[in-house]
């Protein structure tokens, strides 16, 4: 019988032929890949050449085996053969494959090889070259070749040479560290248009920002002159908010389609896919996608469009019961891993913002909506609890740049976060205040409503101090 261990034992006593046997032995393809497989760790007189013969096999996956078991041949490996093959091969991963397999080798000689695989179709092939050179990162030429590609039309590629060769010559200049930001921002409301706002925020100072834009012109608070008007204004937004994010942080848009009713019965209501128009003005400034979140509601809770369906039941005519929104989340885009920004946090901080048990685990958000009496469109204190648990850690910075009745603020101060909200209208912005009366007593840092005047005083004080580094910024 075909087992792993026989396998072994057969690679151990002899020098190759008997596997060269075995295989020529077996009439299916599965037994062939079973045994490329499973042979592991080569030892250093192995006769390979069967895996020279099985480069030519008619089943890729057995090509693909092949190739895999040369580049273990530790830089004794025909390189000839694999480029035969390369020039020939149709197959992506057999093709990705040879050039990882002789990128093993670590072969100076190799390096002529591996500037013809740069001018690769397959974006693939053209990082597992770049892989492979860098293992020679020193050397002139090897620069010569890389440094070029940071104009790469393929994203990934342009994002490993910029790593490589540029983001340590973009120091960034900020003079706060990763997870402090400016007092004058601290658990602060202000009644002004956001973009008036943003003017006097430095860059790179929130950590997190959850937000529910205007619903375009499907409710009365914001009405704008055109959809592509629309998302202008939220690109211009956006794009403030990509700049005063701290590096590697978080975005999390939450809209849905919207419908515009129609103005009688001889015209047709017109539907708005804002997510999916918003999603490219995000990533075209900067902000990398990372998940969509579908919040789902219960089918009771939403407006009724499938009563008229179901009468006539005639196709082209169904509307079903909108039940979800997103939540897209972005990240500002940083060749930093994760673990950058995770390890700028003391152990402390990172123990007590620990997400506790019962988090949710799918992309899919049951929770029931909110409803309120002054404003039409709040978030459900779950969803910014989940959102603000998740994507921040304690005392850093929530911002919402349209706070509306303040539920990010308030969730953020009972999870110990520190928030940054902007609202337009005074009606919403009063009620915020109305709504924080009671909570101030035991604050550790009571909550500020100003107008745009009052912040940009603050704002000037505060960076003025900063800059002349008279100030020591505290975490809360
Ligand atoms: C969908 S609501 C947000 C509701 C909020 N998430 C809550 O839980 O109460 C959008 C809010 O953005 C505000 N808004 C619209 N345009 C704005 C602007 N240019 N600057 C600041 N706020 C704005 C609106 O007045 C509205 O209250």
């Amino acid at each position: 019988m075909l087992t792993k261990q026989r396998i072994t034992e057969l690679k151990r006593k002899g020098d190759g032929s008997n596997i060269a046997a075995l295989i020529t032995s077996q009439r299916d393809v599965g037994s062939i890949n079973f045994i490329l497989e499973s042979l592991g760790h080569l030892p250093e007189n192995f006769n390979s050449d069967f895996l020279y013969k099985l480069l030519k096999h008619n089943h890729s996956q057995v090509r693909l085996n092949a190739v895999k078991n040369v580049g273990k041949l530790n830089g004794k490996g025909d390189t000839s053969s694999l480029i035969a093959l390369y020039r020939r091969e149709t197959d992506t991963s057999v093709r990705r494959e040879i050039v990882s397999s002789i990128g093993r080798q670590r072969k100076p000689a190799n390096k002529s090889l591996f500037f013809d695989f740069l001018k690769d179709h397959d974006p693939k092939i053209v990082c597992q070259a770049i892989r492979g050179l860098l293992v020679f990162e020193r050397d002139k030429e090897v620069k010569r070749y890389l440094r070029p590609l940071v104009n790469h039309p393929n994203e990934m590629v342009r994002t490993i040479i910029y790593k490589e060769y540029f983001s340590k010559e973009n120091k960034n200049k900020n003079i706060l560290s990763r997870i402090q930001t400016y007092d004058f921002l601290k658990n602060v409301v202000v009644n002004a248009d956001v973009l008036e706002v943003l003017k006097v925020v430095p860059s790179e100072s929130i950590h997190l920002t959850f937000t529910s834009p205007p619903y375009y012109n499907a409710r009365d608070y914001s009405i704008y002159p055109s959809y592509q008007a629309y998302l202008e204004f939220l690109e211009k937004v956006f794009t403030e908010t990509h700049r005063i994010t701290k590096e590697g942080r978080f975005l999390v848009v939450n809209t849905s389609p919207i419908i515009i009713p129609r103005i009688s019965r001889s015209h047709s209501s017109k539907r708005y896919a804002i997510p999916f128009d918003l999603h490219s003005c995000l990533v075209k400034n900067g902000w990398e996608f990372i998940d969509d979140i579908i919040w789902l509601k219960p089918e009771a809770s939403v407006k009724n469009r499938v009563g008229g369906f179901m009468q006539h039941r005639k196709p082209l005519g169904y509307k079903p019961n909108s039940i979800t929104e997103y939540l897209m989340v972005y990240r500002k885009s940083t060749e930093k891993l994760l673990d950058w920004n995770i390890h700028s946090y003391d152990n402390e901080t990172v123990k007590q913002s620990k997400v506790a048990a019962g988090y949710e685990t799918t992309n899919v958000w049951k929770i029931d909506p909110c409803f309120d009496k002054v404003h039409s469109a709040v978030f459900p204190v779950e969803l910014c609890k989940r959102v603000i648990q998740y994507y921040s850690y304690k005392w850093d910075l929530v911002f919402d740049p349209f706070g509306g009745s303040g539920t990010v603020g308030r969730t953020a101060k009972l999870l110990d976060r520190l928030f940054f909200l902007t609202e337009k209208e005074e009606k919403y912005f009063e009620y915020m205040k109305s709504k924080t009366k009671n909570q101030k007593l035991f604050d550790r840092r009571t909550t500020q409503f100003l107008t745009l005047e009052q912040f940009q005083k603050e704002a000037t004080n505060d960076i003025n101090r900063s800059d002349s580094k008279k100030h020591c910024h505290t975490r809360y």
